[in-house]
């Protein structure tokens, strides 16, 4: 939720930040800016819309040759999308820009306090009022990172401010709480970014910085402080992908892309998982197997498609460990007192590792004393660091707002916990594990394998350029991968689109059915005869009510030829690992309609990639 970006260096600043925005453009579109200093005075440039308008505008009047700089892509929070409310933001004076991520939460009555003082504003944004404070104490004569210390002792709320001052014009100061911020250090030149994306075309050294925490780059040095000056150690680290990863490398969309890059997104999250004895070993799984044999009970705490993940997590990890799981959305897990002690343990799954409101339930279970693990993909973000123990899945920079490799690499996560905990626990013999282990290694083929029909599902996608509605059906761990494809059909198509546990159909959805409404079936494989017979029932069900079904279901499936318009063939697997072969043609379906309809994939309407207010 908003892309930040800064730069000190011999560069021309103006290009080094629109470079960075472009990368960070998926955190949102609503609005892009930039301010450099130069000779004493600040030059601002910010236009409503997508980056490219800004661009456009840049090419026409170029900011002065500056060497230090700030960048703000925007998601409006306070204040529509327009050129007023765009950041940076500037104090009275024009001597201080900043940016900001987050939401200042006490902004009304500071604004009010120094508005009696004839302070003008130009925004309806919480952010102008820290440009305003960060101003009035550089005026006051104590330097930027003073001055913002100063004013974060006053603000509540989430926030990444950076700032720079007309008049010191060889640093940029930022500030982080409860907002992402990272530093990337060059050689003779220092850059911040939301995340590494912003500067990994410099350099892939870099920084993590903790909660309230002040950094201050120059072109040699970066220092860091809390919020009351006292000097910090940050933690170094590398980032292990470089710019290729973050380009769409001849696709359309980055999200076509990351859909291609699932096979290797998968198997590189399996590598490294065993010990030559071929036990499990997980890296980062800093839980000691006491604490794991104590276990009486798993929360999963996630928002979207990695709750969804969890979803599929449940019904794996209570199959092969025999402990009960919980799956909770993590914007409702503190408002219900959950019940939760130091003999739960709390898995939050997020992709970027920054979203607000998993961030607060891991913090709420913390203060229940539950043990938390994070499954990520987003090395220096903030839920591993708040976590006692995390598993990295290693999908590489996911840059589509709509999230596919993310979700697959979540997956396999999951089954490797699953897998862990019943290593430990004992509930499952050793060959077992190595008979799914063995499995999950082959699942990379197999994806590639579906990918292989993606010109007959896209050409199915476009045959549906008119349709108003779609519903999505599945049974057991295919009613998340339901839930799932309906969710990236509603983000990229902006149709109405709902999954539905197949069995539940008959208690109040067969109501929605009429003639033509294209419905998505996952069928479970064969080996589960119930399940499959039953879906098939469902499925019988729909289209005698005139629904056109389109069925996912294993080769050699035949039992399904007669109930299905379109039949889209999936591997042979096991059913809890059905959801890494079954999601795929969904995410093709949505990403093909949402291109025929005109509508740009990688960054929908009104979304962003990484949600980092409540
Ligand atoms: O980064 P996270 O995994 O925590 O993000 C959670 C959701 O915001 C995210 O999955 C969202 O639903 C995506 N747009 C789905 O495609």
């Amino acid at each position: 939720m908003c892309g930040i970006v800064g730069y000190v260096g011999p560069q021309r600043a103006q290009d080094v930040v629109i470079d960075g925005l472009r990368r960070l453009e998926y955190r949102g579109y609503d609005s892009a800016g930039v301010a450099v200093v130069h000779q004493g005075e600040l030059a601002v440039a910010k236009r409503s819309g997508k980056l490219a308008n800004l661009e456009k505008e840049l090419a026409d009047h170029p900011l002065p040759p500056a060497h230090t700089g700030i960048g703000h892509t925007r998601w409006a929070t306070h204040g529509p999308p327009n050129d007023a409310n765009a950041h940076p933001h500037t104090g009275g004076a024009r001597r201080v820009a900043l940016v900001h991520n987050g939401i200042i939460e006490n902004f009304r009555e500071l604004r009010a306090r120094i508005e009696a003082d004839d302070h003008a504003f130009l925004s309806e944004t919480d952010t102008e009022i820290a440009a305003h404070l960060v101003e009035l104490q550089v005026q006051s004569g104590v330097d930027l990172p003073v001055a913002m210390q100063r004013v974060c002792q006053q603000l509540d709320g989430a926030f990444t401010l950076v700032a720079v001052d007309a008049e010191d014009p060889d640093r940029v100061v930022a500030a982080r709480r409860n907002s992402p911020l990272v530093v990337g250090l060059g050689d003779g030149e220092n850059f911040l970014g939301s995340d590494v994306a912003a500067f990994i075309e410099h350099t892939r050294e870099a920084l993590e910085l903790g909660q309230d925490q002040i950094v201050t780059i120059t072109r040699d040095d970066v220092t860091v402080t809390d919020f009351w000056g006292r000097p910090v150690e940050a933690k170094r680290f590398h980032v292990d992908w470089d710019l290729s990863a973050a380009e769409k490398d001849g696709h359309d969309w980055f999200m076509r892309k990351e859909i291609f890059e699932q096979p290797r997104a998968v198997a590189d999250s399996l590598i490294g998982r065993r010990t030559t004895a071929g036990l499990l070993a997980l890296d980062e799984m800093r839980l000691a197997d006491e604490e794991i044999r104590d276990l009486d009970k798993i929360i999963i705490i996630a928002c979207g498609t990695s709750f969804y993940a969890g979803m599929v997590a449940k019904y794996a990890i209570e199959h092969w460990t025999r402990t009960p799981v919980e799956v909770e959305l993590a914007s409702e897990f503190r408002y219900r007192d959950p019940i939760v002690d130091q003999t739960t343990l709390v898995v939050a799954i997020s992709q970027s590792g920054e979203t607000a409101d998993t961030l607060q339930a891991i913090r709420h279970a913390k203060s229940q004393r539950a043990r938390v693990l994070a499954i990520c993909n987003t090395n220096g973000s903030s839920i591993p660091r708040e976590s006692d123990a995390v598993i990295y899945t290693h999908a590489g920079p996911e840059i589509g707002v709509a999230s596919t490799k993310g979700f697959l690499t979540q997956l396999v996560a999951c089954y490797l916990l699953a897998l862990y905990v019943a290593q430990v626990k004992g509930t499952r013999y050793g060959d077992e594990i190595d008979e799914i282990m063995v499995q999950l290694e082959a699942m990379p083929d197999h994806i590639a394998t579906v990918l292989e029909q993606a010109e007959s599902v896209y050409e199915l996608a476009r045959a549906h350029v008119g349709t108003r509605s779609v519903l999505f059906l599945g049974r057991h761990a295919g009613y998340p991968v339901a839930l799932e494809g309906a969710l990236k059909l509603k983000e990229l198509a902006y149709l109405h689109a709902e999954g539905f546990a197949a069995g539940e159909l008959k208690h109040g959805p067969i109501a929605l059915i009429e003639d033509g409404l294209p419905v998505l079936c996952v069928v479970p494989p064969r080996g589960r005869d119930q399940l499959h017979g039953k879906m098939i029932s469902g499925i019988q069900e729909v289209r005698a009510r005139g629904a056109l079904t389109i069925c996912l279901a294993e080769e050699g499936d035949r039992k399904i030829e007669p109930y299905a318009d379109h039949l889209i063939r999936l591997p042979q697997v096991p059913v809890l690992l059905q959801p890494l072969v079954a999601i795929v043609p969904l995410q093709l379906f949505a990403c093909e309609l949402a291109t025929a309809l005109g509508h740009d994939v990688d960054q929908p309407r009104n979304l962003a990639k990484s949600v980092t207010v409540e």
